[in-house]
């Protein structure tokens, strides 16, 4: 059978490289990647193929660095012409980006059955792009690829044909495992690592977009610097408000975006994460590392209830209060949250015995 995955920003390379080494296991298989051109630089997108021998894509679209509305439309139309020319008998999505929506839209105009990794997750904030996405995403895909219970339940909950529904457990813990294994540190890290450290990213469109809120942040994290070294791999959104609103970033140690591999060390050394990426909050549960998490409500609701990440949105106060708050607990990260590390092998058996 011929499957066509569409990828384009980080995290979607890093979900990807798990279920194509699943797919590659099955002769009957012929998988096609389309990047979107999402994520650009070197060390956004092709880092992440090098280090995790991805297969290189068949299609690069080229659409990065774009409006909503325009990345959005222009990725349709480029989608829509590789798969009325590939004839496809799956379109494979990822999260919740842009190239997400693009390509569960192309597929499912031309009635190609579209099956989404990451279903059913929501923030209940319909201000956000990406809630959005994967809720348009969700409704018009035809396989459902949830990796808890809650998201099982968000679906059901929105009358989703139970049917659709497949709860495998999370691709990025298969990835964690697998990666982690593998990861040996680049020079640009091997000093870090050696030290004490908390560990910092951000590049969420409601932070960084915001002066205030991302004055905030900074704000909190200068102060906390004072006690704890922070290491930040810069999204290269976050580098450009930082340089527009003139952030005062003394005392926090801004890095260039790293690959998957340094990114797994740099956690696995640190004191744990502020962060407000979506991936970032599992993979320092999976690691057992606490998380004080810069947004107001997290999809990963689990890691919550777990006790092992602190909801601070970019109050300065919250924010400290929780830093100080997480050297007095013994967490525990026990639990498995997110399956057994077997999501991509069960995606990759699903579609074929349903798709073949
Ligand atoms: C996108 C996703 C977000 C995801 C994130 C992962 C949407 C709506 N957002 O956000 O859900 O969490 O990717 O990192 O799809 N840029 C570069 N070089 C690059 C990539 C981006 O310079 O390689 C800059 C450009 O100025 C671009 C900006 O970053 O306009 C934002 O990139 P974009 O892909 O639109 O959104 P992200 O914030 O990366
Ligand atoms: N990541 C990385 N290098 C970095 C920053 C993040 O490899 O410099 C990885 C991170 O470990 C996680 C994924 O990128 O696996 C998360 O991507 P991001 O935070 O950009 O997006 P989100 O998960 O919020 O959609």
């Amino acid at each position: 059978m011929k499957i066509i995955t569409v990828v384009g920003a980080r995290p979607q390379f890093i979900k990807a490289a798990v279920v194509s080494r699943a797919f590659n296991q099955h002769k009957n298989i012929n998988e096609l990647i389309i990047h979107t051109g999402q994520h650009y630089d070197q060390n956004m997108s092709d880092i992440f193929f090098e280090e995790m021998s991805i297969p290189k894509p068949n299609f690069y679209l080229k659409v990065g660095g774009k409006t909503h509305g325009s990345m959005t439309g222009q990725m349709l139309e480029k989608i829509e012409e590789v798969l009325l020319q590939e004839k496809p008998h799956l379109v494979l999505v990822y999260g919740d980006t842009n190239s997400t929506i693009s390509g569960a839209l192309a597929a499912a105009k031309l009635h190609i059955p579209v099956a989404h990794v990451e279903a059913g997750l929501r923030s209940f904030n319909m201000s956000m792009p990406e809630e959005i996405n994967r809720i348009l995403t969700d409704k018009i895909s035809n396989v459902l690829f949830c990796p808890s219970e809650t998201s099982k339940n968000n679906l059901l909950l929105e009358g989703t044909n139970t049917k659709k529904i497949e709860v495998v457990g999370d691709v990025m813990y298969d990835a964690v495992i697998y990666y982690l294994r593998k990861a040996v540190p680049s020079n640009n890290i091997k000093s870090l690592i050696s030290k004490n450290y908390f560990l910092a990213t951000i590049h969420r469109a409601e932070n960084t977009d915001n002066e205030i809120n991302l004055s905030n942040i900074f704000e909190a994290l200068r102060e906390i610097s004072k006690l704890e070294n922070i290491i930040l791999p810069l999204h290269p959104r976050t580098k450009k408000f930082i340089d527009t609103y003139n952030i005062d970033t003394q005392g926090i140690t801004l890095i260039e975006p790293v690959g998957y591999y340094d990114m797994l060390l740099l956690l696995n050394n640190s004191n744990g994460v502020f962060t407000d990426s979506g991936g970032l909050q599992k993979e320092a549960y999976f690691l057992s590392k606490p998380c004080i998490t810069l947004r107001g409500e997290t999809e990963w609701t689990e890691t919550v209830d777990s006790g092992c990440n602190f909801i601070c949105g970019t109050d300065k106060h919250k924010i400290i209060a929780s830093y100080e708050k997480n050297k007095t607990i013994n967490f525990d990260f026990t639990k498995n949250l997110y399956g057994n590390g077997d999501a991509g092998v069960l995606i990759a058996e699903k579609i074929l015995n349903s798709y073949s």
